[in-house]
């Protein structure tokens, strides 16, 4: 520790120095030298005393500095960098001669921004990570890592969920929003069949020959990480962040300090921060409080919310992966037979191709190129992101038997902020040890920022009843264009952002303010396109921007924890369902 050694040596200095006075003193023989010794003893006193207390106060100073590091950094960082005693030229915080520091107008694009879909103007969302990978049949437009599904690097949705995009009407007020985000690209989950064949070739190494396209297995390993966030994953939430300051910074009141959630899981607390750092800058420790929610088998948690589901992670909930499996051995048979005379002493599956594909993305993201990637045409792509809408289908969504029930404790949380009250009951997965209590569940907030989970927000999509996802999914072919897009909804970085928008007039269907008088309106917006409300809920009204009247939304949700039936669709012990049995996110009662 640098710290405490440079504090060792300065005592040592101090001492020293008063020694050298101390033997010097006595050889004096003169009463003035005895008049000068006794001043001497009486300024070395005093000068120890001053030494010993400037010790002990930056001791005690250290003692606080480390103490505060420990209670703001929930990283719990090391606090050298931070220290006021390196030296100057090391000294990075507090700054010094900075220049000036005026911050400007906080922006508010979310508001101000004159979005258009007029045929002369452009509409331009952040664009995703791309590498230049040749792809048969890919044409100039189009993109294979549009394709992957949960494995899209962050993009936002380039058709839109059914409306256009329109600017706040004129003396229109965003007063609150409530993110919900996903963590960022990360390496693959505990169990992926990524690691399934990396473990398989690794064992028939050195047995089998490879040739053509696929001559590069002769020597490669599989080498990837698990679970937390690779570098493109950092930058996705980062820039979500950024994002996000654009186009709500208003929102935030910078004498105020905002309580953000996330999950104890390293990519979901490592997202949140890094998110954090976006929106406020690097020093956002003094603007939010990270709450880490436990992820872990049996605790209640509404962004893990299938952690206390039992049937959820069990045979009940097999309809979607049954699903995918059928589909997979479709799509790519061909592929599989393509593959399979480019290698020898190794028996090569469908699962296998699957596999191949599905490490496409993932080393993409972790290494930035994958020459798995053209082993597979544009139009196989197609089918993988197919595979992936299955199983989001069937085991997350409207053919789950948890769909609902998985998703409703964020949905009840959801409500509850709008409504203005704490939840201390427990008909879901919600903890309410935290939910009931306005330090760690806050009611006084106008930007709310929760961290959780592709399937999880799936989920709550399916518990809010967003019906346009429940189409039925045929598993032996490819249906077209299809609401239930998994790369337009889950990418990695994916965000739900709920908008409170108050008018000083009603606003009718076409946008025109109607006499009366102030009102309070819903925009759900999903990877930056809007949610249209009025599609999945009727009650809403046949709106051209997607929008629904804040009471009439409440109202519609009334129903939506019944629907989910929690504890029979959780704990019930009913036949399992095959994949499209179920049409709407929880079990059928007999
Ligand atoms: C903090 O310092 C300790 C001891 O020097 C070191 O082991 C640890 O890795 C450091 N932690 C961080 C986050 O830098
Ligand atoms: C790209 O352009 C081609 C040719 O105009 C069109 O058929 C295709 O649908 C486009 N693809 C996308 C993803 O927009
Ligand atoms: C964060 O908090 C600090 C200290 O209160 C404040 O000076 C700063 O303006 C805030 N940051 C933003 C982006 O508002
Ligand atoms: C609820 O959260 C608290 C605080 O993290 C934790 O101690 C408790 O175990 C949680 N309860 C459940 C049932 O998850
Ligand atoms: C929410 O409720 C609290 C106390 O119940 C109250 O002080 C506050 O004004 C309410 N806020 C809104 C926006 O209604
Ligand atoms: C919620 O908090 C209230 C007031 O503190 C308390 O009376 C109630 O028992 C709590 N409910 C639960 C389920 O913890
Ligand atoms: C956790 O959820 C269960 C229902 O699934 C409920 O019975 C229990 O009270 C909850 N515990 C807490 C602390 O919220
Ligand atoms: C909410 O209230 C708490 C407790 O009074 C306060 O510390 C916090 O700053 C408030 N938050 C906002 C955003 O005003
Ligand atoms: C999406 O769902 C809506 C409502 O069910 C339907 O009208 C529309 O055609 C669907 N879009 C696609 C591309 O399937
Ligand atoms: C919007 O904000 C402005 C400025 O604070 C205020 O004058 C106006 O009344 C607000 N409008 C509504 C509908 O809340
Ligand atoms: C899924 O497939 C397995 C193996 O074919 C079968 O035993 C099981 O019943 C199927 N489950 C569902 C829910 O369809």
């Amino acid at each position: 520790m640098a710290a405490s050694l440079e504090r060792e040596s300065w005592q040592y200095k101090g001492i020293g120095a008063s020694q050298e006075d101390a033997t010097h003193s006595p050889s004096s023989k003169t009463a003035n030298s005895r008049f000068w010794n006794v001043l001497m003893k009486a300024a070395m006193i005093i000068l120890t005393g001053i030494l010993l207390w400037v010790s002990y106060s930056i001791l005690a100073n250290r003692i606080m500095l480390m103490m505060l590091a420990r209670v703001m950094l929930p990283g719990s960082h090391n606090c050298s960098h931070t220290s006021t005693k390196v030296p100057q030229y090391f000294q990075t915080y507090p700054e010094l001669w900075a220049g000036p520091t005026a911050t400007g107008r906080a922006p508010f694009l979310a508001q101000t921004n004159p979005v258009s879909f007029a045929a002369t103007a452009t509409f331009v969302p952040t664009n995703p990570l791309e590498t230049a990978v040749p792809v048969v049949g890919q044409n100039q437009n189009e993109s294979i890592f549009h394709l992957m599904g949960h494995l899209s690097p962050y993009f936002s949705n380039p058709n839109g969920f059914g409306v256009a995009e329109f600017p706040l009407p004129a003396g229109a007020n965003i007063s609150q929003v409530q993110m919900l985000s996903r963590h960022g690209s990360r390496y693959p989950t505990t169990g992926s069949n990524v690691q399934d064949l990396g473990d398989k070739i690794a064992k028939y190494s050195g047995k089998f020959q490879a040739t053509g396209l696929l001559s590069f297995l002769n020597d490669w390993k599989y080498e990837l990480g698990a679970e937390i966030l690779v570098p493109r994953g950092r930058q996705e939430l980062f820039e979500s962040g950024i994002n996000h300051y654009y186009q709500y910074a208003q929102l935030y009141n910078p004498n105020s300090k905002i309580i953000v959630r996330t999950t104890t899981q390293d990519r979901m607390l490592k997202s949140s921060e890094y998110f954090m750092a976006g929106f406020f800058g690097l020093q956002w420790t003094n603007n939010a409080t990270i709450e880490v929610i436990i992820e872990g088998t049996g605790f209640n948690n509404s962004l893990a919310g299938y952690n206390n589901c039992m049937n959820s992670n069990n045979h009940r909930n097999m309809g979607g992966r049954n699903a995918t499996d059928e589909w997979v051995s479709i799509y790519l048979k061909d592929a599989t037979a393509r593959l399979q005379v480019m290698i020898t002493g190794f028996e090569w599956t469908i699962q296998d191709t699957y596999a191949a594909q599905t490490m496409c993305p993932y080393e993409t993201v972790a290494y930035g190129y994958s020459a798995f990637c053209n082993l597979f045409t544009y139009d196989e792509f197609v089918g993988f992101e197919y595979a992936q809408d299955l199983y989001f289908a069937g085991s997350s969504a409207f053919q789950s038997p948890t769909g609902r029930s998985v998703g409703i404790g964020y949905v009840q949380e959801i409500v509850a902020r709008l409504e203005n009250h704490t939840l201390g009951y427990s008909g879901s997965q919600i903890n309410t040890t935290l939910d009931n209590n306005t330090v760690t569940f806050p009611l006084n907030q106008s930007l709310y920022f929760d961290f959780s989970h592709d399937t999880n927000i799936m989920s709550i999509l399916t518990a809010f009843g967003f019906e346009q996802f429940n189409e039925f999914l045929p598993s032996t072919h490819h249906p077209g264009p299809h609401n239930l897009t998994v790369s337009h909804l889950e990418p990695f970085g994916c965000r739900l952002d709920i908008e409170v928008i108050k008018t000083p007039q009603p606003l009718g269907p076409d946008r025109v303010y109607l006499p009366g008088k102030e009102a309070t309106y819903l925009h759900f917006m999903l990877n930056q396109r809007t949610l249209p409300l009025g599609l999945n809920f009727p009650e809403c009204g046949d709106r051209i921007d997607g929008w629904c009247e804040l009471d009439v939304f409440l109202d519609v949700q009334k129903k939506s924890t019944a629907l989910a039936d929690y504890d029979y669709s959780c704990n019930g012990k009913y036949d399992a369902p095959a994949y499209g049995a179920i049409t709407d996110g929880a079990p059928i009662r007999l």
